[in-house]
């Protein structure tokens, strides 16, 4: 077993950190700040009051447990069975996502806005789980919902064409009647929609609140460990992108993965988040259509075709990828340069000191005449850029507009500016050029110094280039 870490976790709000504090920082509690371990370790203590109430559907924990020899342990994990791999063009992109197939054993959550997909990727998944083509043959799933009849579910499959006979639906937001009901069929992988609807018999608050979330996973958790069944939980996400009700989930789970996608696009992405068995670096693409999500093989097209659409307005429009969390975003940023009448400076989305200090770079480091000019910029979509990793897209997107040359399709830049006009690296590189090469860009302008970082990745098809400075990129590109 691993070293556990200690996480403390404020009973009332979720927020985390990794020192006790009196009083939470978020939600100013006293004393809420309760110590909490990561990892399986803590089920065994702590978990009294749950002991009672799960003693009747698990197997009784050996207390005589003793420590097991390394070369035993692996003696007994045969490495082609580790993963289970799921089939198909779906269950590739799926599977990638997951580090390379499903661990036995291993508690996934599934998180994203509502609305977005959750249902009908786990209603699929749980589908050729099922099916099972690469594993030996069809095997039960059962599907639980606590948010939609039977019958709504048995709509959405038909529709989808899943006609799996060993998929099994119920719904029910009893966790002890669900886990009860695992055991008269022997269960290939069981998937919980969604954790916010489930409760715990014996643990006080409602559905959804901090205390039933986190004890309704332990119990969860437990059961996949116990069973070795994987289990999936869907969970629902707030506005400012975390999965609602505690994150203390994500501590408990051993896979975090997020849905993301825009209301008016049918594009959706999956990205994880945490992953205890694989890397977290993996971002599938995919398609909502009639009959559910399809796998998007080729994600350039995806973009390309969005941006050759409104090919005529493409001067002034640059993309970067900016952090959020753990999370890699593509962000398009506009930039709007116009000559005479006023010199007025609009920004939007972009710090109106960092712009004027980019506009000020230009001009006397790349000899850009900008003075005469207002200049207008914009972040697309309404999200604020806080990052510097984004200054070389502010420029490259001014150079863009001022000189009325649309910037070629399918080209990302990584890198912030510096007042001699040089181009720096920044954090993360590694994570920002991966999902631009995921998402199937032609090219990535990044700082010179940022080249280094690059000896691990697969960079696909997408050319990197590495410019020193503001008028070596210009240079490159106008
Ligand atoms: P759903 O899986 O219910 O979202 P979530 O569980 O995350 O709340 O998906 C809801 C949306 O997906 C809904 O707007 C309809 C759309 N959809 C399709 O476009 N095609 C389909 O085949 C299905 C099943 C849903
Ligand atoms: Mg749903």
């Amino acid at each position: 077993k691993g070293k556990s870490k200690t996480v403390w976790v404020c009973s009332d709000c979720g927020y985390d950190d990794g020192q006790w504090w009196g009083i939470c920082k978020q939600c100013n509690g006293v004393n809420t700040m309760k110590r909490f371990s990561e990892g399986v370790e803590h089920l065994t203590s702590g978990f009294e009051v749950l002991e009672n109430v799960t003693r009747s559907w698990l197997p009784h924990q050996s207390v005589r447990a003793m420590p097991t020899k390394l070369t035993d342990v692996n003696k007994g994990i045969n490495q082609s069975n580790w993963r289970i791999p799921l089939s198909g063009l779906f269950g590739a992109e799926v599977g990638r996502v997951l580090g390379g197939g499903l661990v036995p054993g291993c508690l996934v959550l599934i998180g994203g806005d509502p609305g977005v997909g959750k249902s009908t990727l786990l209603l699929q998944i749980a589908a050729i789980v099922a099916e099972g083509c690469d594993m030996g043959g069809p095997a039960p799933v059962l599907y639980v919902s606590g948010e939609e009849s039977i019958e709504q579910i048995g709509n959405r499959a038909d529709r989808m064409r899943i006609g799996t006979d060993e998929l099994f639906l119920y719904a029910s937001t009893d966790v002890e009647d669900i886990l009860e009901k695992t055991q008269t069929l022997s269960l290939r992988a069981l998937v919980i929609d969604s954790i916010q609807t489930v409760y715990l018999r014996g643990v006080t608050g409602s559905a959804g609140g901090l205390s039933q979330v986190k004890e309704c996973t332990e119990v969860l958790l437990r059961f996949a460990k116990k069973t070795n069944i994987p289990v999936f939980l869907i969970g629902h996400v707030t506005k400012s992108g975390e999965i609602a009700g505690p994150r203390v989930l994500e501590h408990i789970v051993d896979v975090v993965l997020y849905m993301e996608g825009e209301k008016c696009s049918s594009h959706r992405l999956l990205r994880s988040v945490k992953n205890r068995f694989g890397s977290t670096d993996e971002l599938g693409v995919f398609e909502m259509s009639q009959s559910g999500l399809q796998a998007v093989s080729n994600p350039s097209e995806m973009f390309l075709s969005e941006q050759q659409s409104d090919s005529e307005f493409l001067a002034g429009l640059a993309v970067t990828v900016i952090m959020d969390g753990s999370r890699a975003f593509l962000i398009e940023i506009q930039a709007l340069c116009v000559a005479g009448s006023s010199v007025s400076r609009q920004v939007n989305g972009v710090q109106a000191g960092r712009a004027e200090m980019i506009i000020s770079v230009l001009i006397k480091q790349a000899g850009l005449k900008l003075q005469e000019n207002g200049v207008f910029l914009n972040v697309v979509s309404g999200v604020s850029l806080s990052e510097t990793a984004g200054d070389l897209a502010v420029a490259a997107a001014i150079c863009s507009s001022f000189l009325e040359f649309p910037l070629p399709v399918g080209i990302a830049f990584i890198g912030e500016i510096g007042l001699g006009g040089e181009i720096r690296t920044v954090p993360r590189m590694d994570k920002r050029i991966n999902t631009v090469v995921k998402l199937g860009y032609k090219k990535c302008i990044i700082p010179k110094s940022a080249e280094t970082s690059l000896s691990a990745l697969d960079l696909g098809d997408t050319e990197i280039v590495a410019c020193r400075n503001l008028k070596e990129m210009i240079n490159i590109l106008f």
